[in-house]
């Protein structure tokens, strides 16, 4: 587990003063927030730079969204603090930098999304053009459609849209490919990575593993409020190093005693996670002559993070 920590800085500093291009995209340190005698987040830190696509990732409950409701000022900590840009949380400066895509998005059925998006434009002095949200979200259909008979994928689209319509220098997503059908999910991924590219700054939360992979430059892993894992992608890759050994055996064969103690069972394979495959594999060939389609795989992002959790909470 890796927890940066940073002094805070004064208003003063230099560095805010002259705006976007030095200062931390994010700079939270020791955030806290309790919801009656629930402790949602505890001594949350959390640095961000300019360009980088943080995904936030964690079961149901670990306090993502709550994490994001704090840093966008939607609600205030309990301990600790933070700043946008230099920007105080929650403060107009923040805000003007800022794009949000919130987990549940719901719109006013009369209005379409041109009316929606383009009120929404008005809010910011630079905002994108909306033809280009049109197309990076695939809206043409869409866009002068009344929004009350929206699919739930559909209403998502318009709501990525409205995170990016300000051309901000900031994006918060939560979930923001939930309920998306695939089209929508590979037009949102290719349109984050090259806003990260383009020196855009990304915090988002997923369930899909995909998504992190193909939009994400670091993670942070939350476990009831706390951080319990910090790296980039690159780290995490070159930290796993291990395979996933695993073979089918036919149905009358012996179960040695080995076998059932280290190997797990799953869909009629036995499998082992190893950091030596080749001693394995030679050691299983001699030992069961009789296996079959045997499979030598590298861990994939899920189960590597699933083990470094281990060691990190062990
Ligand atoms: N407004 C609230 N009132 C009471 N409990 C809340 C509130 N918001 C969140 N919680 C609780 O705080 C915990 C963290 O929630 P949340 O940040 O939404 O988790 P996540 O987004 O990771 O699923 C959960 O147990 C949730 O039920
Ligand atoms: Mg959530």
């Amino acid at each position: 587990m890796q927890v940066r920590h940073q002094t805070d800085r004064p208003l003063s500093d230099p560095r805010s003063a002259r705006g976007t291009e030095t200062a931390l995209a994010i700079d939270a340190q020791g955030l806290g927030k309790r919801f009656g005698t629930l402790q949602a987040l505890r001594d949350f830190s959390l640095v961000l730079r300019p360009g980088e696509a943080l995904g936030l990732i964690g079961t149901n409950g670990a306090g993502k969204s709550t994490v994001l409701k704090l840093l966008q000022g939607l609600r205030s900590p309990d301990s600790g603090g933070g700043r946008i840009f230099g920007h105080p949380l929650g403060s107009h400066a923040a805000k003007q930098l800022v794009g949000i895509t919130p987990q549940n998005a719901d719109f006013p059925e009369q209005i379409t999304p041109r009316e929606l998006l383009g009120y929404a434009a008005g809010h910011f002095t630079r905002p994108k053009p909306m033809a280009e949200l049109i197309a990076a979200f695939g809206l043409d259909r869409l866009i002068d459609r009344r929004m009350g008979g929206f699919s739930g994928g559909e209403k998502r689209r318009v709501a990525l849209a409205l995170a990016f319509v300000g051309n901000p220098s900031l994006v918060f997503l939560d979930e923001p490919t939930s309920g998306l059908d695939t089209v929508g999910q590979d037009l949102f991924r290719a349109y984050a990575r090259a806003y990260a590219d383009a020196g855009g700054s990304l915090l988002l939360t997923s369930h899909h593993w995909d998504e992190i992979e193909q939009v994400c430059d670091r993670i942070v892993m939350i476990d009831r409020g706390r951080q319990i894992l910090e790296g980039t992608l690159r780290d995490i890759r070159r930290r796993a190093g291990r395979c996933r050994v695993s073979f089918a055996l036919a149905e009358d064969a012996g179960r040695p005693a080995w076998l059932t103690r280290d190997f797990l069972l799953e869909a009629g394979r036995w499998q082992k996670v190893t950091a030596d495959s080749d001693a394995l594999v030679r050691f299983v060939l001699r030992e069961l002559p009789d296996l079959r389609a045997l499979q030598v795989t590298p861990l994939d992002l899920k189960d590597t993070i699933a083990e470094l959790r281990e060691e990190a909470t062990a």
